[in-house]
């Protein structure tokens, strides 16, 4: 498998996304495409697997010019993408959406696919329960859901764009481990498109970088990561310190809660959040952590225990009395419960205004707009559908849409997808959030993150949690082993 990008270009309006870019990739061999938010990665991808046609240029599949009007075409052609946000049909079974886009006329042989999804899955370690309803699974499950669709389709290169957010770590060990003797094995090409450095140089053995729509460089791997960093951004970038807490009066108060969801039931959660402090919930996807965020905000009632916030029993209340009560949450499925497809970014900022007058107010919508996305660095403009932003910058809108002032905030992997220089910058506006006294809890599936910014962490494993009362005499892989089970 050989595919050659030839010159390609394409723009949306004034943005150049893709700019005379031209690329070779080999079967065999696993490629990283890096780049900061909004560089044009996910639009060359898109190019690349039929989801978007170039302006200009032309793709070579074999040393033979293809057009590539669809993503079908371009699956027969051998390559098939996993989108960044999945496209899958979550009304539907698992095995209903395996057989979508599958020749099989009138007639789909289901039982046959089920085998098929079945072996698959096992030799991938992913567990999938074909008659299990998609919209019950996680993010990390759809996509496992859609890397094996595209290899029963006998796809000869697989593009991931940012497939690891939110998979726990034995399953990307699982998916690198077949990504690799796919490559090395069966002749594939594999294209990764990742803001996870430490995940490139553990996969990839050559990446590519893109800024403002251009190919800048490209580097043999291994290499050290923060070559990789001065390829994307000019600049070497670190963490930055996390100041002491002092921690303020109880915010949260939590005590014996038990939630039950259709995979697992948690007892016993007992916790108290203080203004001020940073309390990060860590464990493998689907441990309870969701459940838990959801009770603390009203969407979710739990089946046993009290909630309190500044003392106040709120206890089986909705959440707009939480909401009024100073208390913001941000899901993780940015596209299905954070924001609304269709709308623009300052018909999002109406939404959030007070809404006591009868009418819009459209002047101060389209102001704030422009102010919040100028502060958070948003790329897009107030009247662009939020669809059309990238996906790192959808999750700085996200962002950029929590209230101002709030006493407890909730936050589901607030920096997924975001590149290292944007995690680090809403890491610095949730740490003035909390020197003013907000407390936040936060889920992520990147350990270093939890370690590095939480002043306690909550362990959910096997349907009790654990409390870790110091992260500074913790690392993240001794954080790993706990998620896992191991104490
Ligand atoms: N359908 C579209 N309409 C208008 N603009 C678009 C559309 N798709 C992408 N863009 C713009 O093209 C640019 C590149 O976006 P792209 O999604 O390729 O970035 P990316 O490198 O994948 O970023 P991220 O790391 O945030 O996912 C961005 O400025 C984005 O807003
Ligand atoms: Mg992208």
């Amino acid at each position: 498998m050989r595919v050659e990008l030839q010159h390609i270009s394409k723009t949306f309006g004034r943005v150049r996304a893709n700019q005379d870019i031209s690329l070779t990739f080999e079967g065999g061999r696993i490629y990283a495409i890096l780049g900061e938010n909004g560089a044009g990665k996910s639009t060359l991808m898109k190019i690349m697997s039929g989801y978007q046609s170039a302006d200009s240029g032309a793709i070579l599949v074999n040393d033979q010019p293809v057009t590539l009007s669809a993503p079908t075409s371009a699956i027969a052609h051998g390559i098939g993408m996993l989108y960044q946000d999945p496209l899958d049909f979550p009304p539907f079974t698992v095995l209903e959406n395996f057989i979508a886009g599958r020749p099989g006329g009138l007639f789909p042989d289901s039982e046959n696919a089920r085998r098929t999804l079945l072996t698959l899955a096992e030799r991938f370690g992913f567990a999938l329960d074909p008659d299990a309803y998609v919209d019950m699974l996680t993010i990390g499950e759809r996509q496992q859901l859609e890397i094996l669709r595209l290899l029963s389709l006998n796809v000869q290169m697989l593009v991931l764009d940012e497939p690891t957010t939110g998979i726990s770590a034995e399953q990307k060990s699982a998916l690198f481990s077949v990504l690799k003797s796919l490559a090395r094995d069966e002749g594939m090409a594999i294209i990764l498109v990742s803001h996870k450095l430490e995940d490139v140089i553990e996969l990839c053995d050559h990446a590519f970088v893109l800024r403002r729509g251009r190919l800048v460089g490209e580097k043999t791997i291994p290499c050290p990561i923060s070559d990789l960093v001065a390829l994307m951004f000019g600049k070497v970038i670190e963490r930055q310190e996390r100041p002491a807490a002092v921690c303020g009066a109880p915010v949260l108060s939590v005590q014996d809660l038990r939630m039950v969801s259709h995979r697992l039931t948690v007892e016993h959660v007992s916790l108290e959040v203080c203004a001020a402090e940073v309390i990060g919930l860590a464990g493998l996807d689907g441990s309870g952590q969701a459940e838990f965020m959801r009770a603390c905000t009203g969407l979710y009632p739990p089946e046993h225990g009290v909630i309190h916030l500044h003392g106040r029993d709120m206890t089986r209340t909705p959440y707009h009395a939480f909401k009024q009560a100073g208390v913001a949450f941000l899901p993780a499925g940015r596209m299905e419960e954070g924001l609304i497809k269709g709308m623009t970014l300052s018909q999002h900022f109406a939404l959030t205004l007070p809404s006591r007058a009868p009418w819009v107010n459209w002047m101060r919508a389209r102001r704030m707009t422009g102010e919040r996305i100028q502060h958070f660095n948003v790329k897009g403009r107030p009247g662009s559908p939020i669809q059309t932003l990238s996906g790192g910058n959808q999750q700085r809108f996200a962002l950029s849409l929590l209230p101002q002032r709030l006493r407890l905030l909730l936050l589901e992997h607030p920096t997924r997808g975001l590149d290292v220089e944007s995690a680090n910058y809403i890491w610095e506006q949730l740490l003035t959030r909390r020197a003013d006294g907000t407390a936040i809890v936060f889920i992520s599936a990147e350990l270093d993150e939890i370690v590095a910014y939480s002043d306690r962490i909550l362990v959910f494993f096997g349907g009790r949690v654990t409390l870790v009362e110091d992260p500074a005499e913790m690392s993240a892989n001794r954080l790993g082993e706990l998620i896992g089970g191991r104490l």
